[in-house]
């Protein structure tokens, strides 16, 4: 595709960035490609020469190591630094776009990863970076690489983009990863339809379901997951994110909802049997281990869509 491709040279920021089917079809394309070659072991180095900066400002396993790994199998040099809230100079006070700069200058890198608790701070990091800039996740608001690799997964599972019944539930006020893939599913199938269930204290944003149902998408929204969970495709369980609630001072809340959504095998047993269950990790109760093994359980396989995801991705912007 070389330089005519959407993500040559751009920053990704948002999955606002995605506006067509093409684009994402493209990129999974480059995606089944990323697969083939992992699995058989396939030495593809295109990016040597090249140097990925990853820099996360919060915690994370599956990102940074995809992250990570994408980068390095595609031959590229990486500097990837986890903690750096911790460890680096931002304790002492620096900013983040001096931070940038910074990590520019030292490293010579040709794209930086950020993961940060700033809604905007990978727009501020965009504007103050002279490379591009892939959000790995930004605060409350976007984790965009990962909803194209939780709709890599639904592609690969259920062999469609459209038509889809997915019913997410946790989070929805805090959650990030379930704000990015509601926007993508409208872009891939005008027949997708979501229902978030949540309690009310951790409702979706009025904007959120605004913008989703101005996009034509059919939104709907309930606390009781019984309701619902025998008409899902997908069941896109998530956490309770503590983190905010301790910065609120509001842990009491916290324990009180945490556990208000429990994915029981009971439950599973009430679902569609080509139905699939995902989470973007990390569960922290609200899926049973027994659920495991389920047939359905995807959540495990759908980590890995994010190494291949990501080094689509990683190609796609440093070399179209
Ligand atoms: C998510 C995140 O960081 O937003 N994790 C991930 O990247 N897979 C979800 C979460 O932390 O709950």
């Amino acid at each position: 595709m070389g330089k005519t491709d959407s993500f040559y040279q751009q920053s990704f920021i948002s999955i606002d960035q995605i506006q067509s089917l093409t684009q994402v079809e493209d990129l999974f394309a480059k995606a089944e490609l990323m697969k083939e070659m992992v699995e058989n072991k396939t030495v593809y180095e295109p990016l040597l020469g090249y140097c990925v900066a990853i820099l996360f400002y919060q915690p994370s396993t599956r990102t940074f190591s995809s992250f990570s790994t994408a980068a390095r199998r595609l031959g590229a040099y990486t500097t990837a630094i986890h903690g750096m809230e911790e460890y680096s100079s931002v304790s002492k006070g620096e900013t983040l776009p001096d931070t940038i700069r910074s990590i520019y200058q030292t490293t010579g890198a040709d794209v930086i990863v950020l993961r940060h608790p700033d809604d905007d701070s990978s727009e501020v990091a965009a504007k103050f970076s002279p490379v591009p800039v892939v959000n790995a996740g930004s605060g409350k608001r976007e984790h965009p690489t990962q909803a194209l690799l939780d709709l890599f997964t639904i592609q690969q599972n259920l062999g469609r983009m459209d038509n889809l019944h997915v019913v997410m539930v946790g989070d929805m006020l805090y959650g990030r990863t379930i704000k990015s893939l509601a926007k993508l599913l409208t872009v891939v199938g005008k027949k997708n339809k979501v229902t978030f269930v949540a309690p009310d204290e951790l409702k979706t944003p009025k904007a959120l379901v605004l913008e989703l149902t101005k996009r034509g998408m059919k939104v709907q929204e309930t606390t009781d997951l019984t309701e619902v969970i025998s008409s899902a495709d997908v069941l896109y369980m998530t956490r309770v994110q503590k983190e905010w609630f301790e910065a609120a001072n509001k842990i009491d809340e916290y324990e009180r909802l945490k556990l208000k959504y429990i994915l029981t095998q009971k439950l599973v047993k009430q679902m569609k049997k080509d139905a699939i269950v995902m989470h973007p990790l990390p569960r922290v109760g609200e899926i049973e281990e027994v659920v495991d093994i389920d047939i359905r359980a995807k959540y495990f396989v759908q980590m890995r869509s994010g190494l291949y995801v990501r080094m689509a991705l990683l190609e796609s912007i440093l070399l179209g």
